[in-house]
């Protein structure tokens, strides 16, 4: 795995360690988008690309060939692509000169996924270029519907473009997310790729895995002795894991009645996140071994069986209400969702971990959509201070210590302790300490797909899902979805849209003398501190 700390040069270079020595040089190579026509590819992929070449990161040579059904031509994507990094890119105005440059190596390559006439027409395109190593490396970015990855790779397999034996280049396929709809979907679309690609050819997207608080999980934890000592059953009283998003399902309607919030986000983002908080600290940091590590925690957490889920398990759905004043229709009210849909918007759940260092330690998470805030972070709760002294004084009313990574936005690190309030009283009250990216590393952050990109481009797999870690995660998910299957939700099961939502997600924390603490919301921004739910 790779360190990448841009901004730090403004401190003392020889305070930087640098991880495992250089970056793995990124080689020329053919980018091929399937699914070019799409919102991912507008929103997220051609800017990631972009800003890629803006800071001098791609290859000296490369191509990026997007594949879709439309009609288009190389110039009118070219100018189509223009138009969505005018609106979507992360800096503006977008540099012409840079542009430039990189709408040259734009090609478009019209046809249907399943014809095996587009796959030759795009070896065609890819047989185009002078550079024969831009012809030998390829990234294959399967950015389609789910539905259609198998078969994308099955006919790169047919036109001869992708093999388990590529010959002098590398061929390599990048999956976006969902990966299946359970485990046996999962299964079987692992079966099929590994049918045409071998494990290491195939890197699993999860985005969450691309974003830098994300990353820094790893580093905060191994090259800290002071907290690390404390990271485990002994000292830490529970965990909270927020990611919380004030916007509703939106367009996603037709997409999310499929889903729902279990399979959206805990599957996936929540899981990976939990997964890198509590791992143990791998061998090296090579990627097999800390997917080893993210896969042993994995198959660590309790699995719950039906009669867990109605305890441990808070699904929720919002109805109509507001956020920051503006009025959210009920998610039964939004287009392409059933008017009796059962899909769930919230999930809670309370994990335990039976391993040696999380035994009886609590994990809670939450995710939800149409939420007061937009956060994620993680809290780590400290136990609190025997019951004599200022404890036995204070009561509840002295907090406990607390450790809060706070992954977006405002990015950082807030630890919460006590302090004396000055003056002759001897009131003890919480204080905390920020560590924020923006005042240290100044503004720059990259979009994860930046560095997801990049990544896959040089082949390092370190923040791609391995096969038995989707599986892994999959199990965890589908015991849940079955004792959710067929079950009405219950009126106790709703939210108000712009609420924290529903009750019972307070009482499965409250159970166990637990409660969900708020970030706060100090200047528009979220500080990372905590108050409890009032
Ligand atoms: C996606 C989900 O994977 O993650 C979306 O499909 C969700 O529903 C999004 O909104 C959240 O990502 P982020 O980076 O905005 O936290």
């Amino acid at each position: 795995m790779v360190l990448r700390m841009n901004q730090a040069q403004q401190l003392d270079e020889l305070m930087i360690c640098r991880l495992n020595g250089e970056r793995k040089a990124v080689e020329p190579c053919t980018i091929a988008i399937f699914g070019a026509s799409g919102d991912l590819t507008a929103r997220k992929l051609i800017p990631a690309l972009y800003h890629l070449q803006k800071e001098k990161q791609m290859p000296t040579e490369y191509r990026i060939i997007g594949v879709a059904r439309r009609e288009k031509t190389d110039a009118s994507w070219r100018e189509e692509l223009r138009g969505a990094l005018d609106e979507f890119s992360r800096t503006k105005p977008v540099d012409e000169v840079e542009w430039k440059e990189f709408s040259q190596r734009v090609f478009y390559c019209r046809g249907d996924l399943a014809d095996a006439a587009t796959y030759a027409n795009l070896a065609q395109t890819m047989a185009n270029s002078s550079d024969p190593a831009v012809r030998g490396n390829s990234l294959f970015y399967l950015a389609t519907s789910p539905s259609q990855f198998a078969e994308v790779a099955k006919r790169l397999n047919a036109a001869g473009l992708l093999s388990k034996d590529p010959g002098p280049g590398w061929q390599r396929l990048v999956v976006e997310k969902p990966f299946g709809h359970d485990l046996e979907s999962a299964r079987a679309l692992n079966r099929e790729l590994t049918h045409y690609a071998r494990e290491q050819q195939i890197f699993r997207i999860d985005h969450y895995l691309g974003k830098e608080t994300v990353q820094n999980i790893l580093m905060f934890r191994f090259s800290n002795a002071i907290f690390e000592r404390l990271w485990n059953r002994e000292s830490i009283d529970h965990v909270q894991l927020t990611v919380s998003e004030k916007l509703g399902v939106g367009q996603r309607g037709g997409y999310y009645e499929e889903a729902g919030a279990l399979r959206d986000m805990v599957q996936n983002h929540l899981l990976q996140v939990l997964a890198l908080v509590a791992m143990e600290p791998p061998v090296s940091l090579e990627a097999e071994s800390i997917r080893d590590e993210k896969v042993k925690l994995l198959k660590s957490i309790r699995p719950l069986q039906s009669g867990d889920v109605v305890r441990q398990v808070v699904r929720g759905q919002y109805f109509a209400g507001n956020v920051d004043g503006q009025t959210r229709p009920g998610y039964r009210q939004e287009a392409k969702v059933r008017a009796d849909s059962n899909v769930e918007t919230y999930v809670a759940l309370e994990l335990f971990i039976d391993n040696w260092r999380w035994s009886g330690v609590p994990f809670y998470l939450r995710t939800g959509k149409n939420l007061p805030i937009s956060t994620s972070e993680v809290r780590i709760q400290f136990r609190p201070t025997p019951n004599v002294l200022f404890a036995a004084q204070c009561g509840p009313k002295l907090d406990p210590n607390a450790l809060v990574l706070r992954l977006q936005p405002d990015e950082g690190i807030s630890l919460r302790f006590n302090g004396k309030v000055p003056g002759t009283s001897e009131q003890v009250r919480p204080v905390r300490m920020h560590f924020s990216y923006d005042a240290e590393f100044g503004a720059y952050t990259p979009e994860a797909y930046e560095r997801l990109l990049l990544e896959a481009i040089a082949g390092d797999a370190t923040l791609f899902i391995r096969r038995d870690e989707v599986e892994a995660a999959w199990q965890i998910a589908d015991g849940i979805q079955k004792a959710w299957d067929g079950k009405p939700l219950s009126n106790r099961e709703f939210y108000a849209a712009g609420t924290w939502g529903p009750v019972a997600a307070d009482d499965l924390l409250a159970r166990e003398g637990h409660a969900w603490r708020e970030p706060v919301v100090v200047n528009g921004e979220n500080k990372g501190l905590a108050v409890k739910r009032t």
